[in-house]
């Protein structure tokens, strides 16, 4: 299978004999492959017991689907080379269900992704800000998830800077202090855990405490200066999804897809409240929304990076909408088109 796929590397057509065993596989592994590297733009000839692949002429984009089978995904993983072969410009590989691999090589992605090199603005990055309770932390996590994708959680950096500093007795008064603890976060995620200084504070982050701290530690631009360059590394291969409130405005201005997550104050503070009580700590919702309102009108009026929807942003109000859908909507790329609505009206229609 793997030699199928290096196939679109040959000069001439390449045939594979012998193999009638591979439509008795975890799937029929010859109509398989052949309907995902015609995809690629490959001619191919199919038998009962042999494939002939002609490489692609012109390569085009492909989302291949995996069948449920470790090997569809990784051999045709190798497709993304497609520069290689002469494509320009490169043409982008989607793999679905790429945990398949699973079943003999759980690490593989993250082997492959080990071993290439890549521009870091040629990663794809897809942004989700928004105010406090929005949703978009859970959104965004659940899209990366099923993207396989890098996350990022900007809220989280903000709240380890101002837990650091607490711990370190610096006043959130004390700007030049504040931007020396960003400067020098020791910060690490680990899947459910986020390590500062090598302690899972995940728990601690989430406290309403350590939100109101960072939303006074977040408005020092020097702040905001000190912790860029660590926002910025998070892009890595295969693509990030990030979500903050200046993600799309000024850590990623160039994005290709930033999303705007509103919901009304009264069912953020639903939300919120719903969350606490979960995890067994009271909360009166006319505070909870007195708080986010607060925090609202404190993160939209500082005067560096102020949150506000990009001009290139599509808003979507998820006030009616549970997380799955939250997450089809991006995923389907505008699901119900009611429901987004461009920041800037488009000049003229396309
Ligand atoms: O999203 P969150 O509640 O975890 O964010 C905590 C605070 O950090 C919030 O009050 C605003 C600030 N923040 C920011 O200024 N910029 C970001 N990109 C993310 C969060």
């Amino acid at each position: 299978m793997t030699l199928a796929v290096m196939a679109l590397y040959a000069t001439g057509t390449t045939r594979l004999t012998g193999i009638a065993s591979w439509r008795v596989k975890e799937t029929d592994r010859i109509a398989a492959m052949a309907a995902e590297l015609r995809k690629l733009g490959a001619g191919v000839v199919e038998g009962d017991d042999f494939i002939e692949i002609s490489p692609p002429r012109v390569w085009r984009a492909a989302t291949i689907e995996t069948y449920d089978d470790h090997r569809m995904a990784m051999c045709l993983s190798l497709a993304a080379f497609n520069p290689l072969a002469g494509a320009r410009p490169a043409q982008p590989l989607r793999i679905l269900d790429p945990r398949c691999v699973a079943k003999t090589f759980p690490d593989y992605f993250e082997a492959l992704f080990d071993l290439v090199r890549a521009d870091v603005d040629d990663l794809p990055v897809i942004t989700i800000d928004g105010p406090s309770a929005s949703g978009k932390g859970t959104l965004a996590a659940a899209l990366a998830r099923r993207l396989g994708w890098q996350f990022l959680d900007s809220g989280a950096v903000y709240r380890a800077t101002a837990l650091a500093a607490h711990r370190a007795r610096v006043s959130l008064d004390d700007e030049p202090g504040l931007a020396a603890v960003a400067a020098n976060l020791d910060l690490h995620f680990d899947g459910t855990r986020i390590l500062l200084n090598g302690e899972d504070v995940a728990t601690e982050l989430r406290q309403e405490s350590t939100g109101a701290a960072a939303s006074r530690v977040s408005g020092w631009p020097a702040v905001r200066g000190a912790l860029h360059a660590l926002q910025l590394s998070f892009r890595r291969v295969p693509g990030l999804v990030a979500d903050g409130r200046d993600m799309g405005t000024v850590v990623f201005p160039l994005a290709p897809l930033k999303v705007f997550l509103t919901a009304s104050a009264a069912e953020r503070a639903q939300r919120r409240h719903k969350q606490l009580i979960s995890k067994g700590i009271q909360a009166s919702i006319a505070d909870l929304r007195t708080d986010i309102e607060a925090r609202d009108a404190r993160d939209q009026s500082r005067v560096t990076a102020p949150l506000k929807a990009a001009e290139d942003a599509l808003r979507l109000d998820n006030s009616a909408l549970g997380i799955d859908e939250s997450v089809d909507m991006c995923w389907v790329g505008g699901g119900s088109a009611t429901r987004w609505t461009r920041v800037r009206p488009a000049e003229a229609p396309a």
